[in-house]
């Protein structure tokens, strides 16, 4: 696991997005896999003023999420399809094309079988070249939450309390207005990406940083799991990293390893 250790959220963003300009740079066919939640907002907001400038484009692309809610309404401005859309289909935000952009089916009859699917297109694309994720409080990634499979493929799953109080604020902090299910990528899905890139910023991340990079390997915090992943980067502000014990040592690594 690489750590990177950042004074703010902007400057976890500019280096996360010129990460992901690099490898569209390199191979521009490649496949992103996009998280939601407000983490990544300032990384998407970069890579639109990147596409304004030219110097990044994702039309070649493809891109997938990792989770959707079931049983939210189509047209909900908090339906993960329709906040990705907003950061980079729509208006030309990145050049990624509405049918290169891959969203579980949140409206199947069988949500089961929209998993399944959505499964099956993964692994059919030959897998997703960089994973980009946030972490829950929790310690989720994706909707993986405590308890998961560490080597679960993408299912139906239900949002622990926590998450639905976290999420809260996304529905005019009416917690019942928060989905209680969802279909998410699996810790193995998500640990089959070529590359992995979890942002974390905020004081609210610090106890959940702490234990996924520092912690046993464990289903009770499931982003623990990366420390298996042979390329994943963390990204943090100094607040997100404030609990970590090591932090001096991951800042100078980081130095020598840009060096
Ligand atoms: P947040 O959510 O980016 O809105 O904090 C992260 C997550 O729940 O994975």
């Amino acid at each position: 696991m690489k750590i990177g250790i950042f004074a703010d959220a902007q400057e976890c963003a500019s280096v996360a997005s010129e990460i992901i300009i690099d490898l569209f740079a390199d191979d521009p066919t490649s496949v992103l896999g996009v998280a939601t939640g407000s983490t990544p907002e300032p990384t998407y907001q970069m890579l639109r003023q990147a596409h304004q400038a030219g110097r990044f484009s994702l039309a070649k692309g493809q891109a997938f999420a990792l989770d959707e809610y079931v049983g939210i309404p189509s047209d909900h401005p908090e339906r993960y399809r329709n906040m990705l859309l907003r950061n980079l289909v729509e208006n030309d935000a990145t050049g990624l094309l509405d049918e290169n952009l891959h969203t579980p089916d949140s409206e199947h009859p069988d949500p089961q079988v929209a998993a399944a699917e959505y499964e099956a297109k993964i692994a059919a694309i030959g897998g997703v070249s960089l994973q980009i994720l946030g972490i829950g409080t929790d310690g989720h990634i994706g909707f993986n939450e405590p308890g998961t499979s560490l080597t679960e493929v993408t299912h139906v799953d239900y949002l622990m309390e926590q998450t639905r109080i976290d999420n809260a604020r996304f529905f005019d902090h009416q917690i019942d207005q928060v989905p209680t299910q969802c279909i998410t990528q699996g810790l193995g899905t998500i640990m089959s990406a070529k590359r992995i890139l979890l942002l974390a910023t905020g004081k609210q991340k610090a106890e959940a940083v702490k234990e996924i990079c520092e912690g046993s390997v464990s289903a009770f915090w499931p982003g623990s799991i990366l420390q298996m992943h042979r390329q994943a980067t963390v990204l943090l502000d100094e607040d997100a990293a404030s609990h970590l014990q090591l932090a001096d040592y991951y800042r100078q690594r980081w130095a020598l390893q840009q060096g």
